[in-house]
């Protein structure tokens, strides 16, 4: 039995995430941890909320609450939805716990003292009216190459040039709109990782089996130079985890917090800890401390493109800085974006599916085989309407929901709800047997290098198989002539639910319990041999026939939902 840590990009607590962020860490995540328990190994899967950063306290304020309470409040909301999807992890923190403050004040205090902190007074920019400094994306001005007048103070996003707040011309606080700014000197930490290029190099170019898109973007940006600079590790904000040396004050950084990116890939380890502390298991270093019995650990992690320079670079960083034997990431699986309807998705503005919606209008297996069978894995991809419609009601309604009903009433029409005995299999049964045999080794071979596309196509034509099968063997035909033969036909397709089922459940958990429940079978064991697997209800075994597993979306349905999510968010 091996052990997997599975862990997902913990999305962010301001608002309900859209269907693009889902397929890009929570619910490819979820898949290899389902599949791999499926296959009997041992799984942690953690995620959490990223609680911290102006975000947070902006959309606090906006909704007038204290953040502290926004956060918690929003924390339950994104739990519940998360629920709703079937993401089965073991544990969902909060970056903002307890344990993650301790432990991101300890790796604090372990890199100051490898040398690795160094202490910078910079000048930025201070609004007094809104009583805080403001981060460069939160200034705007007049940009002083082209002449745009909303350049953001990091970079103008019409001419593209990048910008420093002290360039606008006639800058003012997006907060408030003020334009009493004024300079001040403010002292950070900085962690010196430029230091730690050769390291870092190191091990990236010991991961050849990670794929393109990981790997691109970490060597584009270990090579670039901007790439690899020390790092500002701490912010002028109220929200957040106090800048401390482990335990202690931290002299001179008294009144300001670590940075966000700082704190967030830490709670991966301290989602660990909350695990423990909720209950829920006992040992947590067994699964993050290679020195505790995490050395025959296979860490995974799930992430969207826009995140593999803080897991292949920074994170890393922190943690060989630390000098401590944490257990590093072992494979990062990374997707590209999905886009919406000839758009893009778009949070400020509402376009798209939001998770919370999607549940409204149908429920989680639907979205999960639809978004699964359509990772933007090796490019962008595109969720439209028509597509939507077109894949749920061919590959579940017609292909997989079909199978199930004809079969389970055909049975009970013809030979009542027990598995019917029959003779033994022909020619027919046993080309059947080969080509899932070849099937199901190439599904297992794709789930485990996580090819989440080929997979579910794989999965597709494990499905489309039976139905082949059943249309050419045709029990309602031979069963006018001979019984035993349409019997025996019958007791395997039977067994074929109960087969679809287990490998099912990983992408249409849902939709897997119910057709387990339906043959009367705890039997998830895992298929081996297929022949043994199409073994394990034997006749006699009682069974029901399931209400309908998946339905067909309607045009008139799918008009409506279009209509419903083009413009804004209600
Ligand atoms: N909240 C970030 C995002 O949604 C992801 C943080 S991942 C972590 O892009 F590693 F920092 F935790
Ligand atoms: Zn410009």
């Amino acid at each position: 039995m091996a052990r997997h840590l599975i862990t997902s990009a913990i999305p962010y607590i301001n608002g309900i995430k859209h269907l693009g962020n889902l397929v890009g860490s929570q619910l490819p995540a979820d898949l290899f941890a389902r599949y791999q328990r499926g296959r009997g190994h041992e799984v942690m899967f953690l995620c959490a909320t990223d609680e911290h950063g102006t975000p947070a306290e902006l959309a606090a304020a906006k909704a007038g609450k204290p953040v502290a309470e926004y956060c918690a409040e929003m924390h339950e909301t994104q739990a519940e939805i998360a629920r709703g999807f079937r993401l089965s992890f073991d544990h969902f923190g909060r970056s903002s716990s307890p344990q993650n403050h301790r432990l991101t004040q300890h790796f604090a205090a372990r890199l100051d003292a490898a040398g690795l902190i160094e202490e910078r007074v910079e000048t930025q920019i201070y609004s007094k009216t809104d009583g805080r400094y403001l981060p460069d994306r939160y200034i705007e001005g007049t940009c002083p190459n082209c002449g745009f007048e909303s350049a953001r103070g990091d970079q103008c996003d019409n001419c593209t040039k990048q910008l420093d707040p002290v360039d606008l011309i006639e800058p003012r606080s997006v907060i408030s709109g003020s334009t009493d700014l004024e300079p001040r000197e403010t002292k950070h930490l900085y962690l010196k990782q430029s230091g730690m290029r050769g390291q870092l190099q190191e091990w990236i170019d010991s991961k050849g089996d990670w794929p393109i898109l990981t790997t691109s973007i970490a060597k584009k940006w270990l090579n670039d130079g901007d790439g690899l600079q020390d790092r500002g590790i701490t912010r002028d904000l109220d929200w957040g985890i106090p800048v401390k040396k482990g335990e202690a004050d931290w002299p001179g950084m008294e009144g300001k917090v670590f940075y966000v990116w700082f704190d967030a890939p830490i709670e991966y380890i301290a989602c660990a800890q909350e695990w423990v502390d909720a209950g829920k298991g006992e040992d947590w270093e067994r699964w993050w401390r290679t020195d505790k019995g995490a050395d025959d650990v296979r860490y995974t992690q799930f992430m969207g493109k826009d995140n593999v320079p803080f897991h292949t670079l920074s994170f890393p960083a922190t943690i060989l800085g630390s000098g401590e034997p944490w257990k590093l990431v072992d494979y990062i699986k990374s997707f590209n974006y999905l886009n919406y309807d000839g758009g893009q998705f778009s949070t400020s503005r509402g376009r798209g599916v939001f998770m919370d919606q999607a549940l409204e209008v149908l429920p989680a297996d639907y979205w999960r085989w639809w978004l699964l069978s359509h990772a933007p894995e090796s490019s962008d991809a595109e969720f439209t309407w028509e597509n939507f419609q077109q894949s749920v009601n061919k590959d579940l309604a017609d292909v997989l929901g079909n199978f199930v009903s004809r079969v389970t009433k055909f049975c009970r029409s013809k030979f009542g709800e027990e598995v019917p005995e029959g003779g033994a299999y022909g020619e027919r049964e046993e080309a059947l047997i080969a080509d899932l045999e070849r099937r199901l080794r190439a599904y297992e071979g794709h789930m485990d290098a996580i090819e989440v596309r080929k997979a579910a196509m794989e999965l597709r034509g494990i499905w489309v198989a039976g139905n082949e099968y059943l249309q050419d063997a045709a029990p309602w035909a031979s069963f006018k002539t001979e019984p035993e033969t349409a019997a025996m036909q019958i007791r395997l397709a039977l067994n074929l639910i109960r087969f679809y089922a287990v490998l099912s459940a990983p992408f249409i958990p849902d939709a897997s319990a119910q057709l387990m429940e339906a043959m009367k079978t705890e039997d998830d064991a895992w298929p081996g041999d297929v022949a043994q697997a199409l073994a394990s209800l034997p006749a006699g075994h009682g069974f029901t026939v399931p209400e309908v597993t998946f339905r067909k979306i309607t045009d008139e349905e799918r008009e409506d939902w279009q209509a419903r999510f083009a413009g804004k968010r209600d």
